[in-house]
């Protein structure tokens, strides 16, 4: 069985109550802390930033994984390091120099990844795969948690393990997580592991539940049928 990793996002936390949260869903089994940063111009919804990040860092042992769905994206990724990010991804899109900005999160000395709408096709891979730590599938477009999961991105997924598998027969000393999000819940989180999902994004479906233990393990216990 491949490493699993769920990754909540704090996109539907309680903002009130963030470091709390953190705590609370780490405690609960999170391997990860995804960290959505919005900027109404990429996508029409606005989030948080470095600050943010810098504040829950105390409460957070585990990888924090900033996903930048905003547009340009270089200028922040330094402030972003420094607030303790440990891997960031972005949007090709959003990138008028893809490679460089893959360096310049690397340089930083955080993992880099690209992000991949559900309409971005995905030959923005084609050069960069030695610069690429993590890629993630958005399973929904972005901008909102609570949306519903586009099954189209099974097939996409299943195209992107293809990609990866025979990368690392290539360069077996690599890692690259393949993270999918958006709608994902204890009854499709099998399907993308089957896909080829690796990393597990869930926003609403851990932070609209009260107990986010059960949820959790419900969705290890879904992962093991995977
Ligand atoms: C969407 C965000 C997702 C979102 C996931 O733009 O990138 O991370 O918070 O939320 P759910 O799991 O509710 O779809
Ligand atoms: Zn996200």
């Amino acid at each position: 069985m491949p490493t699993y990793r769920i990754a909540p996002s704090i996109l539907s936390a309680d903002f009130a109550r963030l470091g709390e949260e953190v705590r609370n869903v780490i405690a609960a089994g999170a391997d990860i802390i995804h960290f959505d940063v919005m900027d109404n111009h990429y996508v029409p919804n606005l989030t948080i930033g470095p600050l943010v990040c810098q504040a829950i860092r105390p409460h957070v042992e585990v990888p924090i994984d900033v996903h930048l769905m905003i547009k340009p994206v270089d200028r922040i990724v330094p402030d972003f390091a420094k607030a303790g990010a440990n891997i960031i991804t972005f949007h090709p899109e959003a990138s008028e120099h893809i490679d460089r900005t893959l360096q310049l999160i690397r340089d930083h000395g955080c993992k880099a990844g690209l992000v991949f709408n559900p309409g971005t096709p995905l030959h923005h891979l084609d050069h960069v795969m030695d610069k690429i730590d993590i890629i993630l599938i958005m399973s929904v477009n972005p901008g909102f948690g609570g949306q519903s999961f586009i099954p189209g991105a099974l097939k996409k997924i299943a195209e992107v393990r293809q990609r990866i598998d025979a990368y690392l027969a290539q360069n077996p000393e690599r890692e690259i997580l393949l993270e999918v999000d958006g709608g994902i819940k204890i009854d499709n989180i099998a399907a993308a592991a089957k896909a080829g999902a690796d990393t597990f994004v869930a926003g609403s479906a851990i932070f609209g539940q009260p107990d986010y233990k059960t949820v959790i393990d419900a969705m290890r216990s879904e992962l093991e049928t995977a």
